[in-house]
């Protein structure tokens, strides 16, 4: 707690929303403002050495961040998001379209994980599929019947952002690339809670964005395997990725640059590879998992309201609703007590269509999460069926 400025600000602050944004230790700051202070110049361009200096810096992360999920520098692009990254995955990954062709998605998938798949669909008359979740365990479902010989794409997420379910999606994957389709993670709410080794994953991308892992805003992670890197175009053309340019026409510099057109955000990158070392040194899994625990144990013992399932191994976080207390209304009444949940479908309506369920909330936690936190929560929430429930 102490190592974040906002919380030695607020004390009183209990912040459960870590599953959208995380808060930023000191160091990270400090590593943010640093470069910008001693090292911020234009990079891969300049012939100074500032700009030197700032492309080092930029490589230096970059090795950080692979090295994070088992990967090579060569095989990193750092884009603003995940959501950008998915997009140019959406528009880029060579597939001769054709009508009829399939992608497999998950019900559990973000919608930045379906609209631009969505619309690449409806340009080439594509098949979306989607692996349903199961209501009872929380778990990714049965896919087997779904993945065939018209699938080119499975994208899917590593956990769900509404109820922290850790899908088991390697056999998928392995089977996926098997039959020659192209195969991509969303690890936006897996990547602050479980150790990424992409080539154990069998994934051909793997993207996620670093202000989910204590970083800033304005940067994400994507990895690229060599043959995805090879044979895809970059995703958007500018300055810094091409050899030669004519008046009607560009050649490309290979390799994963090339994914990087314009002037990148040096100082969030830098950012991220302090987080994600800092986060290395956290060993928070086992508070977490603990907190998780506590929190998911409590809750089942209250019987105006249903957890939802989140399956064999899950992320610290966890959605709930009530019949008699709208999820809105919970939410209002926590933040009037300094406690920030999320309400509502999290950006992942599918999920909720398939289950049949209204709004939820969730309450995700972090690194700075304690105990006595939780036994606050479920003394206002408490205080707060007392007022506005009724059975
Ligand atoms: C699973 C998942 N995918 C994608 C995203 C989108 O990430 P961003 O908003 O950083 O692009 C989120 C954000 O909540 C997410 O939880």
């Amino acid at each position: 707690m102490n190592q974040f400025a906002l919380f030695r600000e607020h004390p009183q602050l209990i912040y459960f929303d870590s599953a959208a944004t995380c808060q930023v230790p000191d160091v990270v700051m400090q590593a943010f403002t640093d470069y910008y202070q001693q090292h911020h110049a234009n990079v891969h361009r300049a012939s100074h050495q500032l700009g030197r200096a700032a492309t080092s810096a930029l490589e230096t992360a970059r090795s950080t961040l692979a090295s994070f999920i088992g990967a090579s520098a060569a095989n990193v692009a750092l884009l603003p998001s995940t959501t950008a990254a998915l997009n140019g995955l959406a528009q880029q990954v060579p597939v001769k379209w054709q009508a009829g062709d399939e992608i497999l998605l998950s019900t559990a998938e973000h919608h930045a994980n379906i609209l631009p798949w969505q619309r690449l669909a409806n340009e080439h008359q594509l098949i979306l599929r989607y692996i349903p979740i199961d209501p009872e365990t929380g778990d990714l479902g049965d896919w087997q019947a779904l993945l065939n010989e018209r699938t080119r794409v499975v994208s899917i997420t590593a956990a769900s952002n509404i109820t922290g379910a850790l899908f088991s999606i390697t056999p998928l994957l392995l089977a996926a690339q098997a039959r020659g389709a192209w195969t991509i993670v969303d690890a936006a709410q897996a990547a602050a809670h479980t150790s990424i080794q992409v080539t154990e994953l069998h994934c051909d991308a793997l993207v996620f964005s670093t202000h989910k892992v204590y970083s800033v805003n304005g940067c994400a992670v994507v990895y690229l395997s060599d043959a995805l890197r090879d044979s895809m175009a970059p995703f958007q053309v500018g300055g810094g990725i091409v050899q030669r340019v004519t008046f009607t026409e560009a050649e490309f510099i290979d390799g994963i640059h090339k994914f990087e057109a314009g002037s990148p955000n040096t100082a969030a990158a830098v950012a991220a590879a302090t987080a994600v070392t800092w986060l290395q040194k956290q060993k928070d899994v086992a508070h977490l998992a603990q907190l998780r625990q506590q929190l998911v144990r409590e809750l089942h013992q209250r019987p105006w309201l249903t957890v939802l399932p989140s399956g064999a191994h899950a992320t610290p976080t966890v959605a709930f609703y009530s019949d008699a207390f709208q999820a809105f209304d919970i939410a209002a009444w926590l933040d009037q007590h300094q406690i920030a949940v999320r309400a509502g479908h999290h950006c992942a309506q599918l999920l909720l269509q398939q289950w049949q369920l209204p709004a939820v909330v969730r309450v995700s936690l972090g690194a700075y999460n304690t105990a006595s936190q939780i036994t606050r929560f479920l003394e206002t929430l408490d205080a707060g069926w007392a007022l506005f429930g009724s059975d």
